[in-house]
């Protein structure tokens, strides 16, 4: 996969210094995450200035060099969404395509380009990108099931200590990305959307990249109250229907720390499987109680996941349950989510669950209601990605509570998960040293609570 990413690259640029797309047409912004079953089908996004671009509204794709087996998928029609500030005016995005690759070969490597494929011979119509489908969980053998390399991050932003984690997470080449909301910190200048997904595009046009809402996703209006505009249309998860949201119409803030609105399905909750892997992707910021939508999928979801076939089962959400730094304690939707929500990760052998929101990075033991507990989940802060804000202030109490293995808000970095069999798996933080280079702080090896 080195070798062929390399090549890939290097084919890219030397395509890309002959190659010119149609005015107003140029792919900017190229970011994909698999589907709902990562072994199966694959979302490709993208932005243009322009939205008439003939045959550049498609995708090409082949899973053998563009010698013969070559696919073509239509795009959804390219939208655009707007958002209103007294602070920032009007924002109009640029288009916003998406084409769902369907029917992919499990464990693949793929090329795609932007265009439709000249037939004879078959040739890429573009400068190409690569991916590599999911191993089927049911039909692999253990040998492409194992290791699984996931990165995790959270609070991102455009730093260049942010970039600093881009570059180095690229450089562990993973399978896919996990990331625990608060990416661009946009903050409602829009054009900040742009420029991050400008930064992180080396990586997410070929590695996978699966996101929730965070609260600087909330981006409420003060104009007409809208919440998660650029999120539910700039991004493109594996959706179970489409969203349901309601404008938010108390007094607040535009990204606001504690907050509870009205967002369900879309980009909102939704789950993906990759490998041997099930990730619940949930939002902390929409009602998650008994009774409402969240909570109801989430129980049948963890209920109705077969762990021979996804052995490992992780959840990530931005506002975490446990967290011993000082800020952002006794916010509402963490008060609500963890009451609600807790006894049935513990039910149902969540392994781990990670979050952001604070500035910092802490791994737990497993536990269960503050209780070491082998049968409960490890939760991990890595809300550590390098953003404007800066590191988490501090701690509550200069004695970490038992629950607290390991914690630290002075360095900038990454988790990487690394599944290794059924029964166990790698887990480490890999702080920053410079862009590029790393190290790791903190390693751990996780047992499957499923088998215990
Ligand atoms: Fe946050």
């Amino acid at each position: 996969m080195v070798t062929a990413r390399l090549l890939s690259l290097a084919g890219l640029v030397s395509l890309a210094q002959a190659f010119a797309f149609p005015e107003g047409c140029e792919p900017r912004q190229v970011h994909i995450a698999g589907g709902a079953d990562a072994s199966k089908s694959l979302s490709v996004s993208w932005v243009t200035d322009g939205s008439e671009c003939g045959d550049f509204s498609s995708v090409s794709y082949s899973s053998d060099g563009w010698t013969k087996s070559v696919g073509n998928a239509a795009p959804s029609s390219p939208t655009r969404y707007n958002q209103t500030t007294t602070k920032y005016g009007t924002y109009v995005s640029p288009y916003l395509w998406n084409c769902e690759l369907p029917d992919l070969a499990a464990d693949t490597e793929y090329s795609f380009a932007f265009g439709a494929t000249q037939p004879s011979p078959p040739s890429p119509p573009s400068p190409s990108y690569s991916f590599k489908t999911a191993p089927s969980a049911t039909s692999s053998p253990s040998s492409s099931l194992y290791p699984t390399k996931i990165a995790m991050v959270g609070d991102l932003g455009q730093t260049s200590d942010s970039a600093s984690t881009v570059a180095n997470i690229a450089k562990e080449e993973v399978d896919f990305i996990a990331h625990a909301g608060d990416m661009s910190y946009a903050d409602c200048d829009h054009d900040r959307w742009d420029s991050w997904f400008d930064m992180v595009e080396d990586v997410s046009s070929n590695t996978p990249w699966y996101v929730v809402g965070g609260n600087h996703e909330i981006e409420h209006s003060d104009v007409d109250g809208e919440i998660f505009v650029a999120y539910e249309n700039r991004f493109n998860m594996p959706k179970i229907k489409p969203a349901e949201m309601e404008p938010f119409t108390g007094e607040t803030s535009c990204t606001p720390s504690a907050f509870l609105g009205k967002y369900d399905w879309g980009n909102s909750f939704y789950k993906f499987a990759h490998g041997p892997s099930t990730f619940l992707m949930l939002n902390s910021y929409t009602d998650s109680a008994p009774g409402s939508p969240q909570y109801a999928w989430v129980e049948s979801t963890l209920a109705g996941i077969d762990r021979e076939a996804t052995p490992w089962v992780f959840a990530l959400f931005h506002s975490p349950f446990y967290n011993s730094f000082s800020d952002h304690q006794g916010e509402e939707q963490q008060i609500l989510m963890k009451s609600s929500m807790e006894d049935l990760f513990i039910k149902y052998r969540v392994n781990a669950a990670f979050s952001g929101h604070v500035h910092g990075y802490e791994r737990t033991n497993n536990v269960a209601h503050e209780a070491l507990d082998p049968a409960g989940p490890m939760y991990v802060i890595i809300g550590d990605g390098g953003n404007r804000e800066g590191h988490a202030s501090g701690f509550l109490d200069s004695t970490p509570p038992v629950w607290s293995a390991f914690r630290d808000n002075t360095i900038f970095g990454h988790a990487l998960v690394t599944l290794l069999n059924e029964t166990h798996a790698e887990f480490t933080w890999e702080k920053n040293v410079a862009e590029g280079v790393f190290e790791t702080a903190d390693s751990f090896i996780m047992e499957n609570q499923y088998y215990l």
